[in-house]
């Protein structure tokens, strides 16, 4: 097979990786979702994606069709665990199985914490911190039942350090950390992976208009990325592949950090131009 006609991410793996594994993706219409929805139905996955707007869902549902993908799309606003439950119900009704989730939808935006409404808290919180579960949950006991399964999350650094002006996602990303770990231990017993990764800054339509619409803000924060650059999607959504694939089998609870080195030089406070000629010891000194 000529895996140059394969999407990017999809490249690093075997072509029959994931076939006939059943995939659902929140948010897979888009950025970083929809990459990893090609991929995977690339090599070989059954993909549902599931969001909002069946605006976002056209892109990958043509592409799937050109390409001979199996592929669907849900309505779903993954806050309302009714609607949770309508679309985890209807990929079993479609399918009969759910191997494969990722909890990827997300909301974001930058305000000081000072003027943010209690409705923009719940907002974000909602999407990623309760949405997350509510799908994690319903596609769990179906795993749990049927002998096993893989999800995998997406959390930003910030989960760890905190960010002035997004209390709102770094809470809910730091709850969603604790979710991946707690779930990992609960159910590793029972066949069901759960890791997650920590992106650092890449372009999408939704994180750029809402995060960075300002080429300063882009240029200040690329500047504080070691590797001097933003992380392209591909390679996100390789390493999401990476933990989803059966290479990873022995990996649970796991937190795949792919940011630059840019959380290494968050607190730095020396240079290596700071270096202070070391003290010469008493003996050295002549005493
Ligand atoms: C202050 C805001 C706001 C803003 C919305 N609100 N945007 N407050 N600043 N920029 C407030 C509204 O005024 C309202 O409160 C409340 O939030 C709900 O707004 P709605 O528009 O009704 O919300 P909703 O339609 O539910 O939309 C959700 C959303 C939106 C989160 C607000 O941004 C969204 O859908 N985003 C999806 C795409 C996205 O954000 N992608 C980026 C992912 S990047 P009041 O009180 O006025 O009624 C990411 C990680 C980046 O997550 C990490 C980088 C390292
Ligand atoms: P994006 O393109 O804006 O995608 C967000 C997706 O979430 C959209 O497809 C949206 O679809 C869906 N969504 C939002 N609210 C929803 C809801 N209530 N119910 C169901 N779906 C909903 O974002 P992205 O940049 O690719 O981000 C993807 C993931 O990576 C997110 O978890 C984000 O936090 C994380 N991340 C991104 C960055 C970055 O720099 N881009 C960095 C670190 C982590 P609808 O509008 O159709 O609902």
């Amino acid at each position: 097979m000529d895996s140059s006609n394969l999407p990017q991410p999809a490249r690093a793996f075997a072509p029959d990786t994931f076939k006939d594994q059943v995939a659902l993706i929140t948010g897979g219409g888009t950025g970083l979702g929809l990459e990893i929805s090609r991929s995977l139905a690339a090599l070989g996955a059954k993909v549902t994606i599931a969001s909002r707007s069946t605006e976002h869902h056209g892109e990958f549902l043509n592409e799937a069709r050109e390409r001979g993908w199996s592929a669907d799309a849900v309505t779903c606003d993954v806050r309302e665990p009714d609607q949770v439950q309508r679309m985890t119900d209807s990929v079993l009704d479609q399918h009969g199985k759910i191997d494969i989730l990722v909890n990827n939808a997300a909301g974001n935006f930058v305000c000081p914490s000072e003027r943010l409404s209690a409705r923009a808290w719940r907002a974000v919180l909602g999407i990623v911190l309760d949405g997350t579960f509510y799908c994690s949950r319903d596609v769990g006991k179906h795993m749990l039942k049927s002998g096993g399964g893989t999800m995998l999350n997406v959390v930003a650094t910030y989960a760890w350090t905190g960010m002035p002006g997004v209390a709102h996602s770094a809470s809910a990303k730091a709850g969603v950390l604790a979710l991946t770990k707690t779930l990992a231990a609960e159910w590793a017993d029972r066949g069901v992976r759960v890791n997650c990764v920590a992106p650092g800054p890449f372009h999408t339509d939704g994180a750029s208009a809402n995060l960075w619409p300002d080429p300063k803000v882009e240029e200040r924060i690329k500047s504080r990325i070691p590797l001097g650059r933003f992380a392209t999607r591909e390679e996100v959504a390789t390493h999401c592949l990476y933990l989803l694939a059966p290479v990873s089998a022995y990996i649970t609870g796991e937190c795949l950090v792919i940011d630059g080195g840019m959380t290494l030089a968050a607190g730095r406070m020396f240079e290596v131009g700071d270096r202070v000629a070391r003290k010469p010891r008493a003996k050295e000194a002549g005493q």
